[in-house]
């Protein structure tokens, strides 16, 4: 089915209708003239199944131990996650999936007609995953457990001790940990390590997509040190479309490969946005957080005591103050969440975006 955040993505609704997009989870979208990249000597023939090997090379050195054969370069994290649900899943297994999450770990296994066990981040106990809740649900025939980390939509973060347990507690019971850490290198706060290095019972998901800005080469990969799955999940991608596009592959790599330039002006810059929109919490009265702690999106909410149309608020947000937001409904969440961006509008778009937000809630009161 298609969901609210595909159909009301402001890509369908048109870019140039908005004037101040904070609904983005990336950072500004780059041209390829940016990275320097010369096309003219690409093969354009079908590549290597897996990836190429220099581009599997290059994410392997992401994490300690691991080689290329560990990793499966897919069309975005989303196609590597689609690759897992349907590799793993039937409707005789069980999911635990901790939500909000991103569609896909939600919206392919319910597809698919598997039993699922949904651990529901809330704002009262400030998004904090428990993992005694996660032992709880897991039974005999859970196949995987799915977690994202920095967490989409609300920023959270789990330590490294958390990971280590989620770890300990799958290897424990038998079963697999999706660890979905498309957000990993694009944060202000502290970077965990690659999720697939502590086990093979873990499979790290991510992609180029958010922290390079450039979503348009469709490169993500998954990590796994389980060579049976591994073989599994390359089946996979071979029956959607035998391999990666040449020239995706090749940009994906040039892309990498400037990655230790690329990083640290990228974070201050979504530091500097945390800090814009960490300030306008504080002087709204009718806003509050959780305040996040990675990657480059929160899930602030208009406080449940502050009586306003919700419609009124979205319509005047978008219409009279060029302003959209990630609506909470897109997380499966009540209207008055909304996800706010803070790595993809230029300072001064972020800033006026704020502005607007809070304009549209006095509009919306009445
Ligand atoms: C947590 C998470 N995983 C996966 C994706 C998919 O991104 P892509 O397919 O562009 O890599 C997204 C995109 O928003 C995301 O937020």
């Amino acid at each position: 089915m298609r969901m609210p955040i595909e159909i009301e993505a402001p890509e369908q609704l048109g870019y140039d209708t908005i004037r101040r997009n904070l609904s983005e989870s990336s950072v500004a979208d780059r041209r390829l003239g940016e990275l320097n990249v010369k096309l003219d000597d690409v093969l354009l023939c079908y590549g290597d199944h897996k990836g190429s090997i220099d581009l599997r090379d290059s994410v392997a050195s992401l994490g300690t131990g691991l080689d290329a054969e560990d990793v499966l370069i897919t069309a975005g994290a989303s196609a590597a996650l689609f690759m897992v649900a349907t590799s793993l899943l039937d409707r005789d297994q069980h999911l635990v999936v901790v939500r909000p999450n991103y569609a896909t770990n939600i919206e392919t296994p319910r597809a698919i007609g598997c039993d699922i066990t949904f651990i529901d981040l809330d704002f009262e106990s400030g998004f904090r995953l428990d993992i005694d809740r996660i032992e709880a649900a897991i039974r005999p025939n859970t196949r995987y457990v799915s977690v994202t980390y920095p967490h989409n939509p609300s920023g959270v973060m789990i330590s490294e001790a958390e990971l280590h347990a989620i770890v300990a507690l799958v290897e424990r019971k038998g079963c697999f940990l999706l660890f979905d850490e498309t957000y990993r290198e694009m944060t202000f706060g502290q970077m965990l390590p690659v999720a697939a290095t502590l086990s093979p019972r873990v499979i790290s998901v991510s992609s180029l997509s958010k922290t390079y800005g450039i979503p348009g080469i469709r490169i993500g990969w998954l990590i796994c040190r389980d060579p049976k799955l591994m073989q599994l999940f390359l089946a996979a991608k071979e029956q959607i479309g035998i391999s990666g596009s040449m020239i995706d592959e090749y940009v994906g790599y040039i892309a990498l490969s400037q990655r230790r330039d690329w990083l640290e002006p990228n974070n201050l810059l979504i530091r500097k946005g945390f800090e814009l929109v960490k300030a306008w919490i504080e002087r709204d009265e009718f806003v509050e957080w959780v305040e996040p702690q990675g990657g480059c999106v929160c899930l602030p909410r208009i406080r449940p005591d502050v009586k306003l149309d919700l419609p009124t608020f979205y319509h005047r947000l978008y219409s009279v103050h060029g302003t959209y937001v990630g609506a909470g409904r897109w997380f499966e969440m009540p209207d008055n969440y909304f996800r706010v961006g803070f790595g993809w509008p230029t300072l001064t778009q972020l800033s006026e975006g704020l502005d607007g937000i809070s304009a549209a809630i006095r509009d919306a009161r009445g």
